[in-house]
């Protein structure tokens, strides 16, 4: 059943069998590249972005291949070995040493090594083992990017002055910004070692207003297109964004961008001033800089109201069709008007885990050994069975057995398609076929 390898986009991987982890579904989306299909919201979105860090400072790369190495992806980066995004449950796996990438971060090395700018840009699809609920979806889009400053070519080697001279170039912005915390934190933020504080608090600085320049022309264009679909001005909320203080292997400080939407914080972003150990590997170790990844997808849904992130992924013309022309004029770009909501209809499945399984990590935890209970696997074989018809599949109760010790879970899985009416019969087939599938490759027992 297993095939001994595997051809993504022109390229032939062998596969291992103790690795690989890739289903046909999965595969199948590797071709897509929603991000350079004309018209498509995720390649609206990339491209207003793109226009915020414009040429010759920054280079576009949007079509670096999704198949990456281990050490790519994690170990140039600084992740630690045993790092739970490692995990089988969480990443694609084609072998031991070759994977599908999870963020755009997989190209820094490469791109810090040779870009011919001083800043990049890397558009890219990105692939990880998730949950199952409208925010989340195995494929999606990740944007990077990147600026550096060179202590041997700016002038009288001053990286400081030469980062401040390029912040008072930006443009202004305004807007509410909630940024409580200090440049940097002994303990919580760390200054790194090679870095003065001043180098690290300006490059942090010209690191936020790129981004608030970036989150001000997204609802620029959202403010326009509310104007065009008559939507009055009292029922918009200001622009507030916030700065959190994070961690990434690859960055410190660091710190995650939140937006003011629809009542609560959405995390659009993560950033920081880039280790110096990844400049240094790369041969640039005079380079100073920062970095930032941020979802498309997520962009994409404030810009046009996107409710679900399966609509992405849709080839109906009544979504599609709200966004065609809109790439060649931004004055025509609008907010998506869902289509009617069809019925939801939603099953339950309760099973116990195999003997011996603990399921500790079953509720969304991390870091386990092979073998153990995950629950991504389980949202794995529902994607795999269902495809989009699936909106989300929700843990509803758990138990353990007071004498055997053994664990059994409930989970709701709530059937629904963007595009049509699902029967009753069409959703008992597929609910049928999901527990035959969980039985024989994850080895429960129905209850
Ligand atoms: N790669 C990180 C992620 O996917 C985001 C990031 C990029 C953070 C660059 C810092 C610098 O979450």
């Amino acid at each position: 059943e297993l095939p001994k390898e595997v051809t993504i986009n022109s390229k032939t991987y062998p596969v291992d069998a103790e690795w690989f982890n890739v289903s046909s579904t999965i595969l199948n989306l590797t071709s897509r590249k929603l991000h350079l299909q004309k018209d498509h919201p995720v390649s609206i979105t990339r491209q207003i972005i793109e226009s915020v860090f414009p040429s010759p400072t920054y280079l576009s790369y949007n079509n670096l291949d999704p198949v990456v190495t281990t050490h790519e992806n994690f170990d140039s980066l600084g992740f630690p070995p045993n790092h739970p995004g490692r995990a089988k449950t969480d990443t694609y796996y084609i072998n031991s040493t070759t994977l599908l990438r999870t963020h755009t971060s997989a190209h820094e090395a490469e791109l810090f090594a040779a870009s011919k700018s001083p800043g990049y840009l890397i558009s890219a699809d990105v692939y990880r083992r998730d949950e199952i609920d409208k925010s989340h979806y195995p494929v999606f889009h990740q944007m990077e990017g990147a600026r550096v400053w060179d202590r041997n070519t700016v002038p009288n080697g001053d990286i400081v002055a030469a980062v401040h001279r390029d912040l008072d170039a930006l443009p202004k912005h305004e807007m509410i910004i909630e940024d409580p915390n200090p440049p940097f934190h002994p303990e919580r933020n760390p200054l790194q070692p090679s870095h003065t504080p001043e180098e690290a608090e300006a490059v942090g600085k010209h690191l936020k207003r790129s981004l608030e320049l970036m989150v001000a022309e997204i609802f620029k264009r959202v403010k326009e297109s509310h104007a065009r679909a008559g939507v009055k001005e009292q029922d918009e909320e200001p622009l507030k964004v916030r700065w959190v203080e994070a961690y990434f292997p690859f960055t410190s400080p660091s710190w995650e961008m939140e937006v003011w939407y629809q009542g609560g914080w959405l995390e659009v972003l993560g950033c920081g001033v880039s280790q110096q150990h990844i400049l240094n590997d790369a041969g640039v170790p005079n380079q100073i800089g920062w970095a930032f990844g941020l979802g498309l997808e997520r962009i994409a849904m404030l810009l046009f109201q996107i409710p679900d992130i399966r609509l992405f992924w849709s080839q109906d013309e009544r979504f599609l069709g709200q966004f065609r022309g809109v790439e060649g004029n931004l004055g025509k770009l609008r907010p998506f008007v869902g289509f009617s909501r069809h019925p939801a209809c939603y099953k339950d499945v309760s099973f116990w885990l195999p003997a011996g399984s603990t399921g500790a990590a079953a509720a969304g935890g991390k870091g386990r050994e092979g073998g153990e209970w995950h629950e991504n696997d389980l949202m794995e074989v529902v994607r795999d069975v269902c495809g989009d018809v699936v909106e989300d599949v929700v843990l509803m109760d758990s138990f353990t057995h007071p004498k055997t010790g053994r664990r059994s879970f409930c989970y709701r899985v709530n059937y629904r398609s963007l595009e049509r009416t699902l029967t009753n019969e069409e959703a008992n087939g597929l609910h049928e076929r999901v527990k035959g599938e969980i039985v024989g490759r994850l080895g429960v027992e129905i209850r």
